[in-house]
């Protein structure tokens, strides 16, 4: 298959941000071939020795005309930022259904987690006319994806989540690269978007390789770290209940309120120390070095289903094969 030009626009976003380039572009170059000629008109007119006239313009002229160009060229210029900025906070609204997939960025390849638990490395298959969210962190230093055809670029960074989203509109091939300088093979770390119609999308995920989703490997963590021996409701320590936890306001020991979000959640794994919830004592071990970035996404993806509707909802409750291997910490209780 062939790669799309990059000057293709594949979303509705794409062709905002097109229309607002070729309006500023057609707007500049009137300006450019407006001053251009006038200054060649008036070095004709005006070179030495010619006979037109130099005296004092008429107030008119001098005053009233700069007053109106220079409010009329005020307000365009006002009017093309609030267009411009309209069309690119549209693009920081993600749509509420949209459907996640997993990046992570190393030297030098993208790793690619799909919601159904297909991987794929420096390429991103996606369904046409669906909302599509990118969860992206970086395994070590900042990387930055960039999809030209989206219009949309954004920096990955190591120890955070960013996130870019899009709807594709158009079916096809399409370049992805990495736009940001992050070391020797920085130059071959790209790859390709596909975009695909519903079926053949539905398709290509059924040709996968055999793989659980996203959810079900963090469920599967979640019981091999050992995370679901405190955290379960029957557990004899108290740990918070992360039924729902996804999304809600989390009243925090030091009187913070802060929503559990991407963030939050990785946080509490890797610096649990960082944000004690309010009621609980700061016992929880830090999982950093215990856990990749991978198994993170998995942890945060399990903990996310628990906040969804129809999902079973509640943390595995057959806690005690794990509960049992769990080391007595010392003061384990709430206080
Ligand atoms: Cu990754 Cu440049």
């Amino acid at each position: 298959m062939t790669i799309d030009s990059f000057m293709t626009a594949a979303s509705d976003y794409a062709s905002q941000v097109d229309r607002t380039f070729w309006l500023l572009a057609t707007i500049s170059g009137l300006i450019t071939l407006l001053v251009a000629s006038l200054i060649a008109g008036f070095s004709l007119r005006y070179r030495r020795g010619s006979s037109a006239w130099r005296g004092q313009l008429p107030d008119r002229l001098s005053r009233d005309v700069e007053i109106g160009w220079t409010v009329a060229t005020l307000f365009l210029f006002l009017f093309i930022f609030w267009w411009a900025a309209a069309n690119q906070l549209s693009a920081l609204d993600v749509a509420g259904d949209a459907m996640e997939i997993h990046v992570v960025a190393k030297q030098w390849m993208w790793r690619v987690q799909q919601p159904g638990g297909a991987r794929e490395i420096n390429e991103i298959h996606v369904p046409e006319n669906v909302p599509v969210r990118l969860v992206m962190t970086s395994e070590d230093v900042i990387h930055d994806l960039f999809l030209p055809t989206m219009r949309l670029k954004q920096d990955v960074l190591p120890g955070r989540y960013t996130f870019l989203w899009f709807t594709a509109t158009k079916s096809g091939v399409f370049h992805l690269t990495c736009a940001e300088f992050c070391g020797t093979d920085h130059s071959v770390m790209a790859g390709r978007l596909v975009v695909m119609t519903a079926p053949d999308y539905a398709r290509w995920t059924n040709a996968q390789p055999e793989a659980d989703d996203l959810a079900h490997q963090g469920e599967a963590l979640f019981r091999s770290l050992g995370c679901s021996g405190c955290h379960a409701p029957t557990s004899s320590i108290h740990a918070p209940d992360l039924r729902g936890i996804y999304g809600r306001a989390v009243p925090l020991a030091d009187g913070r309120v802060v929503t559990a979000d991407e963030a939050y959640l990785r946080d509490s794994i890797l610096l649990p120390a960082k944000d004690v919830v309010a009621g609980f004592a700061p016992i929880m071990p830090s999982y950093r070095g215990a856990v990749t970035e991978d198994e993170l996404l998995k942890l945060i993806a399990y903990l996310k289903s628990l906040s969804r509707p129809g999902t079973a909802g509640v943390p595995p409750a057959s806690t005690k094969e794990t509960a049992g291997d769990m080391p007595a910490l010392p003061g384990g209780a709430r206080q």
